[in-house]
């Protein structure tokens, strides 16, 4: 099988991972995590949301979060915004990217973000203007590629049809994301494979819960089409508010030992992203769900 050699990870935890705990993380925890994770070697760290902290709450520190990390050199700090308002509190938190979120699900979109599919698409078209106006990066996640928590199945053809609107808009990267971790890997290789011909791979990006415990098989599939983009979750952590049930983010530190095993270089230290895991995992009073990281911590001690 010809795998890509090098794969870029995006680290979400602390959006993703962190935005649907219920118990309050002082922004002092979230820069700390932040800072870890820098250190250890991603590219990119995807670092909070502005969207509506009466829907969000555990995002409202994100400008306090911008403001606090120690902002390493070539790291990419992204965030999520959903409209101008949005835009405008990334900009002044000096966000290098933004990620504009819609879903290929009608049903998920109006649940997440209040409007429909085609409305979202006419609030995120100034936001992608405004972003490259001001040279910050455009990305885009597109939810519910494999099912939706609302309305069920979801077509390969509305994914598609989602994908060509963002790549109209001039996004440099589009994440397809299986936000239930329903998705099995023939589904993703099909869906992938469509992407792929509307889209460069290149610039599609593979986003996995790991509710069904498919998220690394999941991966897998996707490196099989040349996808060598994905978002994972330090220790596991994370899940939608809005996606009752579903699980955290396909966990980082099992991503990593994945690669590495399959000899893909990522430029990512494990170890260094283990004990971000921990660190996390203490902050929430829990252990990691990684794997990887509960398997490395047993071999450290005994
Ligand atoms: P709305 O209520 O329709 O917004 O929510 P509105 O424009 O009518 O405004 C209502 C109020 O919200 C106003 O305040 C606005 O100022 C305020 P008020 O006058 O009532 O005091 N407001 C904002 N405040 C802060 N930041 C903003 C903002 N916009 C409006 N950006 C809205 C629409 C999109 C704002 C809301 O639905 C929202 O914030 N949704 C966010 C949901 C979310 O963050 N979900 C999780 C992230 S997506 C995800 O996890 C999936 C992903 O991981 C991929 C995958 O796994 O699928 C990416
Ligand atoms: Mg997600």
């Amino acid at each position: 099988m010809n795998y890509p050699k090098h794969v870029q990870i995006v680290e979400v935890g602390p959006r993703d991972g962190l935005q649907n705990e219920k118990q309050e993380i002082p922004a002092s925890v979230k820069i700390e995590l932040i800072n870890k994770l820098s250190a250890a070697g991603f590219h990119n760290v995807e670092s909070g949301s502005f969207v509506s902290p009466k829907w969000v709450p555990q995002m409202a520190t994100s400008a306090d979060v911008f403001a606090g990390i120690a902002r390493k050199p070539g790291v990419i700090y992204s965030a999520l915004t959903p409209n101008m308002k949005g835009f405008e509190g990334a900009l002044a938190a000096g966000a290098h990217e933004v990620v504009i979120f819609g879903a290929a699900s009608e049903a998920f979109s109006q649940k997440n973000i209040n409007c429909s599919i085609a409305e979202s698409i006419e609030r995120f078209r100034p936001v992608a203007a405004a972003a490259k106006a001001n040279n910050i990066r455009v990305r885009a996640a597109i939810s519910c590629a494999y099912g939706c928590p609302y309305q069920g199945e979801v077509s390969i053809a509305s994914v598609i049809d989602c994908l060509e609107r963002f790549a109209e808009m001039g996004c440099e990267d589009i994440g397809i994301a299986d936000t239930i971790g329903v998705g099995t890997p023939a589904l993703v290789y099909e869906t992938l494979s469509a992407a792929a011909k509307a889209f460069p791979v290149e610039k599609i990006s593979g986003h996995y819960h790991d509710t069904y415990g498919m998220a690394c098989a999941n991966v897998l599939a996707s490196l099989e089409v040349g996808v060598a983009t994905f978002d994972t979750s330090v220790a596991g952590l994370g899940g939608c508010p809005y996606a009752k049930g579903a699980t955290g983010n396909v966990a980082t530190e099992d991503v990593l030992y994945m690669l590495h095993g399959m000899g893909i270089t990522t430029g990512i230290d494990l170890d260094a992203v283990c004990e971000a895991g921990q660190f996390i995992s203490q902050a929430l009073g829990r252990a990691p769900h990684s794997r990887v990281n509960r398997a490395l911590a047993a071999k450290r001690a005994g």
